[in-house]
């Protein structure tokens, strides 16, 4: 039996500049640009394996062992793509098997717990690609398939690099200018550090793209975010990436999440993701820059209460010792850190 085989990894990339709004719900083309930083794959990735075989009789997909559909429109679409980029290679060199027609059997691993909260569809979507890709031995350069990813989930595209990457919303109606880009990789600022607070591990209330669609229908503040605020932020976030101005990057990243998550208020009937739990995780941050009168953290919240937040590293033991006084019954932090490495972050 011949049997052909491809694994890869893909972390997980949280926006500092939120992606919130399609201007194509199929082909997943946005209404603005925006900006992710990647965060470590020691701690957070996918790893997938593709297989293919004649022998194969229909796709089948595995996420953590257990079995799921792969019947998904989005799925099917980026199946689709990858077949017909893998055909156009057969077809210029015939002594290629015939990949293309045979079935695939692809199986994906999380190394952090679903019930963590943390939306994977994007380092899931980014991995499937990857996998198939390298598979399917496909010439395109990451940006590419980033284009495929894109249909799989919007923010996955984003997932395709590490680091600091930027998915250019592009004009063209066919999408194929709407496509991820690094600004830097994950050497250019390595003392860029997340921490992440689960403030809830439930199934978020309203899923992105239907809180989306309602946003672009009824919130008149987006139409503000997406026409002048995001453009010009697009670009002073990316500036202050490449010059490493951690205090710009914060400012930007925290102003950019409090925009996206007032025009999900501002929509109707209003949709809301914080919780009381993340307002006060607000509230700590913009008080412990105040604290030391220098910016030490910024915080992000995607369509969930839980917040990730972005630090220097050599501001780690500033932040902890905020964080371990107030979060020190709760548990999580015996994974990374013994009782005693926290004792001397108790101020
Ligand atoms: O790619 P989706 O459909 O999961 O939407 C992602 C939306 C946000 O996470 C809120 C923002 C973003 O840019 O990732």
């Amino acid at each position: 039996m011949s049997i052909y085989s491809a694994s890869t990894t893909a972390p997980v990339n949280i926006a500092t500049l939120k992606y919130w709004g399609k201007r194509d719900k199929v082909l997943n083309l946005p209404t603005n640009s925006s900006i992710s930083v990647t965060l470590s794959q020691e701690d957070l990735r996918t790893l997938t394996t593709a297989t293919t075989s004649p022998d194969f009789a229909k796709d089948q997909l595995w996420l953590n062992g257990k079995e799921e559909s792969l019947a998904s429109e989005r799925t099917q679409h980026c199946l689709q793509d990858l077949r017909q980029l893998r055909r156009e290679l057969e077809e210029k060199d015939s002594s290629l098997p015939t990949f293309s027609q045979w079935k695939l059997h692809i199986a994906s691993e999380n190394n952090f717990p679903t019930a963590a909260g943390l939306a994977s569809s994007a380092a899931g979507f980014a991995a499937l690609i990857k996998a198939i890709a390298k598979l399917y031995e496909l010439p395109q350069s990451e940006s590419e398939l980033s284009k495929i990813a894109r249909k799989g989930s919007g923010s996955a595209c984003r997932s395709l690099f590490g680091g600091y990457v930027a998915w250019e919303m592009g004009k063209l109606e066919d999408g194929s200018d709407s496509k991820a880009v690094e600004i830097g990789s994950l050497n250019h600022w390595p003392e860029m550090k997340a921490a992440i607070l689960v403030v809830s591990a439930d199934k978020k209330d309203t899923p992105s793209t239907s809180g989306m669609q309602l946003t672009v229908k009824t919130s008149d503040l987006f139409q503000e975010r997406i026409n002048n605020v995001v453009p010009k932020r697009f670009e002073q976030m990316k500036k202050s990436i490449l010059e490493k101005d951690f205090p710009t990057f914060a400012e930007l990243t925290m102003k950019d999440s409090n925009s996206f998550h007032a025009t999900c208020l501002d929509s109707y009937p209003p949709i809301f993701y914080l919780n009381d739990t993340s307002k006060k995780v607000i509230k700590l941050c913009h008080a412990i820059n105040e604290f030391y009168n220098e910016t030490v953290v910024a915080y992000t919240f995607d369509a969930g209460p839980n917040a990730v937040l972005y630090y220097l590293e050599q501001s780690e033991d500033k932040l902890f010792a905020f964080l371990y006084h107030l979060f020190q019954n709760v548990s999580g932090w015996e994974s990374k850190f013994t009782k005693e490495q926290l004792s001397q972050f108790n101020a």
